[in-house]
């Protein structure tokens, strides 16, 4: 990695799914505009992300929010160094849009371009307001479309040793809002809801993994709050709401407390941090926060706006890829199913 006298600054874009993003990012953890126009209110109405109409949305919004961080970090494009982008994973449609606004930019502002992976974008996001982390660290990544356990090596260096074998942590969370009658999107709402509820009224199960013991499992999860709620239909017992999201929430986050302190112990960490839209929820901090403590194991984690998507977190990882050299060309593409580490 080359060592850069001068400061870096960064725009990025992100519009993976919901969010459209613009964001000016210095030195790779100075977040000097952070832009986000959100789309759920749009997508609550259907229930869910409508991939039709966020690409439709992105476009409309995109030149506007990319100005507002220009505008907000008192800058104009002279005076960035390189225009990043989420290019993968993500709804390909939503994808695109912010892939050829950053090429048109780029290339009409003679700047270098910079693809960036979105789960890459969420971890980085733990660099912005923890100026102390460097690799390397165990991260919990856990997001609507992904549950994976990564250990950072270096910076753009990642090993997966975990990952979901079916929904991700969010989309479980989604999925029993939805069937509880919460609507989307589903996390915050559980969160919410669940503090009026008992997390011990009802058993549901913690799916392991035979012989993956860091792979993750949620459908069963799902599934038996499913059932659970037939049941009491079936029977003609009211479900109580509040104690079938406190009890589904604490199923899901004491699997992923005790994943993550596995791998813990076998990589030897002594910084853990987690990221994507499920690092907000504060059953999950507080119990990721006592494990590492017990353990002696700093713990890092983004404030919750830095947890969902953001392109703050996009420019944090662009700066990282921008000191190793790492520039991309006029045919960088979207590539919806990207995986992690992989170019
Ligand atoms: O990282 P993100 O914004 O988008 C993806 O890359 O997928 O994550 C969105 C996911 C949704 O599934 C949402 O329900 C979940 O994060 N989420 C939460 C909370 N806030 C957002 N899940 C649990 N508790 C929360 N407080
Ligand atoms: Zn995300």
């Amino acid at each position: 990695m080359v060592s850069c006298e001068k400061d870096v600054v960064i725009l990025a874009i992100e519009s993976s799914c919901d969010e459209t993003a613009a964001a000016v990012v210095q030195n790779g953890r100075e977040v000097l505009s952070n832009i986000i126009s959100s789309q759920i209110a749009m997508h609550t109405l259907y229930g869910g992300v409508v991939p039709e109409l966020a690409s439709r949305k992105h476009i409309e919004k995109i030149n506007q929010v990319m100005a507002e961080a220009l505008a907000k970090a008192h800058m104009t494009l002279n005076d960035v160094d390189a225009i990043a982008v989420t290019y993968g994973p993500g709804l390909v449609g939503a994808l695109l849009v912010g892939v050829a606004e950053a090429k048109a930019v780029a290339y009409a502002a003679k700047k270098p371009l910079i693809g960036v992976h979105h789960i890459e974008g969420h971890i980085s996001a733990n660099y912005i307001e923890n100026k102390e982390l460097k690799p390397p660290f165990l991260c919990l990544v856990v997001s609507g479309g992904h549950t994976h356990l990564v250990q950072v090596e270096d910076y753009g260096v990642y090993q997966i040793i975990g990952r979901t074998r079916d929904d991700a942590a969010g989309e479980a969370f989604d999925k029993v809002a939805r069937a509880i009658g919460l609507g989307y999107p589903g996390g915050p709402k559980i969160e919410q809801v669940s503090r009026e509820g008992n997390a011990d009224a009802i058993a549901f199960p913690r799916a392991k993994v035979a012989e993956h013991p860091y792979d993750f499992s949620f459908s069963g999860v799902k599934s038996a709050v499913l059932n659970f709620i037939n049941g009491c239909k079936m029977k003609n017992i009211p479900v109580n709401q509040a104690d079938v999201a406190a009890s589904f929430q604490k199923a899901v986050t004491d699997v992923l407390v005790e994943h993550a302190m596995m791998a813990a112990d076998e990589f030897h960490t002594d910084q853990l941090a987690i990221a994507g839209g499920v690092a907000s929820n504060g059953v999950l901090r507080a119990g990721m926060e006592e494990a590492c403590k017990q353990k002696g194991i700093a713990f890092y984690h983004p404030s919750p706006a830095l947890c969902t998507d953001n392109a703050a977190m996009i420019g944090a990882a662009a700066y990282y890829e921008y000191l190793a050299g790492r520039r991309d060309g006029w045919d960088l593409n979207a590539v919806p199913n990207l995986k992690l580490g992989e170019r």
